[in-house]
């Protein structure tokens, strides 16, 4: 991955404003634009920011969304809505951190957006993907670790549903061992997909024991509001066991095969980037530590360092799916 230093950091002062939680009410499921409307979301409605308290509804992507109390470790302190927001990775939008929040909304449409679910199935389907989201039986909150492969955290609150009920809902044929992820193409709305910063459409993969773990998780939403263009509207995977990278944002297929597939970066630089991409101390990237982290917007513009935990904080969850495998060879 591009790394860049310092001086690509560009969030404003208003990014270390603390979160000031606030309660929505139970809300009829309306469709996701007419969600933002009524919030004014993209200037306004970005003043608020709520963390859900246990029971209380609120509406993610036109849905309601309800904490998941067995995902909300107090433990963790939520990072705050703008520098989820603001400080991202989203190479079809620009290289620099704080490229995708403007590029990606100018006037790139997440809606109506069509998802594909596809190969050793039995259900195949094109869905839309608010009846997606319907068929999965609405949308819940979870508080999550995120830890990106250049070094940075965040804590974040990812609305949406688990990958199983998905899974699920696909019913896969016995020879169906993995499942591939592709994201969108749209070179006239992407600017950086007219350039050869990667090869594209983005994809990316998961074994399909991972992909029906109990983590494995497709968000709508962040903080209980939409998620926003340069997180990965409307459907992005998220795996917090696994290097961000393995998060797939603005999916438009969905395929169950047989072998395990390609992924973006490790075909682009398959010595730096695996297809595992667990997050593990001990073992470096070629040109980095990873036995420490920086904790973006905690203590200053770049973040306190703190070490990094065994697949994130998830080892006891997690571990059992890679046992007896060498984690130094399937990094
Ligand atoms: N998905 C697509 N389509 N394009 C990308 O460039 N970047 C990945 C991942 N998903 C990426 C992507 C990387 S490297 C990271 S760290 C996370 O998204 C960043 O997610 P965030 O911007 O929501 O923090």
């Amino acid at each position: 991955m591009l790394i860049r230093i310092p001086k690509d950091w560009a969030l404003p002062e208003s990014a270390v404003t603390p979160e000031r939680d606030y309660h929505l009410r139970p809300r009829p499921v309306s469709p996701r634009r007419e969600f933002l409307k009524t919030l004014g979301y993209g200037a306004a409605g970005l003043a608020g920011t709520s963390l859900l308290p246990g029971n209380v509804f609120a509406t993610t992507a036109g849905f309601p969304t309800r904490v998941n109390p067995d995902f909300r470790d107090p433990a963790l302190v939520p990072t705050s809505y703008d520098y989820i927001t603001s400080y991202n990775n989203f190479y079809e939008f620009g290289t620099g951190k704080a490229d995708p929040k403007p590029n990606a909304n100018k006037g790139w449409k997440t809606e109506p957006w069509t998802v594909e679910i596809t190969g050793l199935i039995r259900n195949p389907v094109k869905i839309d993907a608010n009846d997606l989201v319907m068929k999965m039986g609405g949308a819940e909150q979870r508080v999550y670790r995120f830890r990106c492969v250049e070094a940075w955290s965040m804590v974040i609150p990812w609305d949406g549903f688990p990958l199983s009920k998905l899974i699920a809902f696909a019913d896969p044929k016995p020879e169906a061992k993995y499942v591939t992820f592709t994201t969108f193409l749209d070179p006239k709305s992407a600017p950086g997909q007219r350039g050869g910063a990667l090869e594209w459409p983005y994809f990316e993969g998961l074994r399909l024991d991972e992909a029906n773990h109990d983590l494995s998780f497709i968000a709508t939403g962040i903080y209980g509001k939409p998620i926003p263009n340069q997180n990965g509207a409307p459907l992005r995977l998220v795996v917090p066991w696994k290097y961000g990278f393995k998060y797939g944002k603005s999916i438009v297929k969905i395929d169950f095969v047989a072998r395990e597939p390609r992924n973006t970066w490790k075909m682009m630089a398959s010595h730096e980037y695996g297809f595992y991409a667990n997050v593990n101390p001990t073992v470096d990237h070629p040109r980095w530590s990873q036995a420490s982290e920086r904790v973006i917007g905690a203590g200053g513009v770049l973040g306190q360092r703190q070490r990094t935990l065994m697949f994130n904080g998830y080892e006891k969850q997690v571990a059992g799916l890679y046992t007896g495998m060498d984690l130094r060879k399937f990094y």
